[in-house]
């Protein structure tokens, strides 16, 4: 990211989320709030998203993924979980969409410049903040996540539920794999969804030539691509540190659940979103 502005790429997603309410009227995923917060209108919204028809892939995988995690999450609530942390949550809206209210305490944690930019559109576009919201700002790359959540009241005891969607792919590894050793180590035990790609190799000739133009465009935004798993070393590295219960779907998976007619066209290869649950959450069951 450009030091101390806020994401590009954090609107480019609200952006793709705002024009999926228009264009596919939220077929896989509803926000109310989407386009208030940009404080657009829904036919310059249309309009933007189609002079770039390419886009349209995009908007549809932030679409799956956000639905993916909050299907996810509210099945966690059912089972107890009372604590979500919403990494990187860029202009994600689902703390003033909360269904659960104050039974469910949500953590923002996200870059400070992009944490201050979002509370100045939520003001602007006059959408309060819950009270069930605290916002913790934090740079992956510099910082570990324990102590600047412990000091913004985060209960490290607690069964805890993280998104991490539209992540990964920017922080290197190393700062990846301190956040998944910190969410493993909790002992009430945790769940964590989040996305990540296929190796850029593994794709095919015409996917791999849009993926290049698109990796181009995020690295002119300060914002580049950096970090890829193959799937079997991906979940080898997850078992290892104790996340027991992995669901990881990729883009025949994607087809198959959400897009059920068009799955037969589909490569292999791709993006993937992926729940990851710790065995300390299975063998506490429920709690409520
Ligand atoms: C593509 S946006 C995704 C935002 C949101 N999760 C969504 O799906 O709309 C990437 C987010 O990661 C955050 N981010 C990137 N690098 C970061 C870092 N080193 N520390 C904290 N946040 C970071 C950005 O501030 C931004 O909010």
């Amino acid at each position: 990211m450009k030091f101390g502005q806020p994401s590009q790429t954090a609107l480019a997603a609200a952006f793709h989320r705002a024009a999926h309410q228009v264009l596919e009227r939220g077929r896989i995923f509803s926000d109310p709030l989407a386009l208030r917060i940009l404080g657009e209108d829904a036919e310059s919204i249309a309009r933007k998203a189609e002079e770039r028809p390419s886009g349209r892939r995009m908007r549809l995988f932030i679409a799956v993924r956000t639905r993916f995690a909050e299907d996810a999450l509210a099945a966690a609530f059912e089972s107890g979980v009372r604590q979500v942390v919403v990494l990187g949550a860029g202009l994600d809206t689902y703390a003033c969409r909360n269904p659960f209210g104050e039974r469910l305490r949500v953590f923002e944690v996200d870059h400070p410049a992009t944490q201050a930019w979002k509370r100045q559109l939520f003001q602007d576009a006059a959408i309060p903040l819950p009270s069930a919201l605290t916002l913790v700002p934090v740079d992956f790359e510099r910082e570990t996540l324990a102590a600047p959540l412990a000091a913004a009241g985060f209960d490290r005891t607690q069964q805890t539920f993280f998104t991490w969607l539209g992540v990964v792919p920017y922080l290197r590894q190393e700062a990846v794999w301190s956040t998944l050793a910190f969410i493993a180590s909790l002992p009430s035990g945790a769940h964590v969804v989040f996305d990540y790609s296929d190796p850029p190799e593994s794709l095919s000739p015409e996917r791999r030539a849009v993926y290049e133009r698109r990796a181009r465009r995020v690295a002119g935004l300060g914002e580049a691509w950096i970090t890829y798993f193959e799937t079997s070393q991906l979940h080898a590295k997850l078992a290892a540190l104790g996340f027991g219960e992995i669901e990881d779907l990729g883009p025949i998976q994607i087809a198959s659940r959400y897009f059920p007619g068009r799955a037969g066209s589909v490569p292999d290869k791709g993006g993937h979103v992926i729940r990851a649950t710790t065995n300390k959450s299975r063998s506490r069951g429920v709690e409520k």
